[in-house]
């Protein structure tokens, strides 16, 4: 017999359940690790679940939660054509029944990218924006707006990064902590608009003793320190003193936003031979590249274990290919 769409959907739910469990923490090995005298292992949120992995999960979760406790049932947020945050929401979107509309920064066409593409297949509506448009994206006056435009919606901020979002990061903090029997030294993430590592500075603040890890940053995007006010902002916002040392490093985004070098390219396919993790050049492969510079210039001391996040990302490498071939 054929299933309702409704029981479809219940089915899409316990699956998603059944997946979305602690995701490894898994110990990669190096030669540089060994010569270095530090270990490092990888907290694995890119296997959260094949269409809302990573950061992503952790940073919608609560937001979603909390739009279903007010009744509300549909989510608008904001990205770029090839966004991680926007692929997410379509796909929370079609597996926990809200419908989704995006704000989009960029011309029509893009619809047809692989991203987009399947968020619409997943029910999501798009709206293109111009760029000029899309820088008003963080004003009162331009949400309002958009509020009166979808008088129904949730209004997410881009990436998902705001006070609720730090809830779910902290979830993953708890996750990391019952996991691992070593002390942990440092974590390290990406950091494109600061709501990852706002979160991991609150989960870990929670910590009374003090051994707690020293958080850092990688920013992907060039002239990056503004994102430090940013992210005080987003602490202040989810009542969070942060008692954990923390830095943004600013100097590892090889040109700026999405800009990939062949160097980077290179390292990330050596990564992914050595370790057998996949990972992407815009997010993840500048943040695991920044990590063996870090490691090499004896930015952690000898004996240290740190924790390297991995954020997912890994559905915009579709777009890059699609973006390398059209080049062609
Ligand atoms: C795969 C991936 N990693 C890291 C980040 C950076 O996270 P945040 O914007 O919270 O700093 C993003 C951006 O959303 C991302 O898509």
């Amino acid at each position: 017999m054929k299933k309702s769409p409704i029981d479809q959907q219940k089915l899409l739910q316990k699956q998603l359940q059944k997946l979305i469990c602690p995701s490894p923490l898994q110990e990669i090995t190096h030669p540089l690790f060994d010569k270095k005298k530090i270990t490092v292992s990888v907290k694995r949120d890119d296997l959260l679940h094949p269409h809302i992995s990573g950061n992503k999960w952790r940073k919608l979760k609560f937001n979603l939660l909390e739009a279903r406790k007010q009744g509300i049932n549909h989510i608008v947020s904001f990205g770029g054509a090839y966004s991680n945050h926007i692929h997410a929401l379509a796909a929370a979107g079609f597996y926990f029944g809200f419908k989704t509309s995006a704000i989009i920064r960029g011309e029509a066409h893009y619809a047809n990218n692989p991203t987009l593409k399947q968020a619409q297949k997943w029910g999501m509506q798009l709206h293109f924006v111009t760029r000029k448009e899309y820088r008003e994206r963080h004003k009162c006056e331009y949400l309002q707006q958009l509020q009166l435009r979808f008088p129904d919606a949730f209004i997410v901020p881009e990436g998902g990064s705001n006070h609720l979002a730090l809830i779910g990061m902290s979830e993953l903090c708890n996750e990391i902590k019952s996991q691992c029997n070593k002390k942990i030294d440092h974590i390290v993430t990406a950091t494109g608009s600061g709501g990852t590592l706002a979160g991991l500075i609150a989960g870990f603040s929670h910590n009374q003793n003090n051994t707690a890890p020293k958080i850092t940053g990688i920013a992907v995007l060039k002239e990056a320190d503004y994102l430090v006010d940013n992210i005080n902002i987003l602490l202040q916002q989810g009542a969070i003193k942060a008692t954990v040392p923390w830095q943004l490093q600013t100097e590892f985004h090889g040109g700026g936003y999405a800009k990939i070098s062949a160097q980077l390219l290179d390292f990330c396919q050596t990564f992914e031979k050595q370790t057998t993790i996949p990972i992407e050049p815009i997010y993840t492969g500048k943040m695991f590249y920044a990590l063996f510079e870090l490691i090499k210039q004896d930015y952690f001391k000898a004996g240290e274990h740190i924790i390297a996040l991995h954020t997912g990302g890994l559905q915009g490498l579709q777009g890059l290919k699609k973006r390398a071939s059209d080049k062609k």
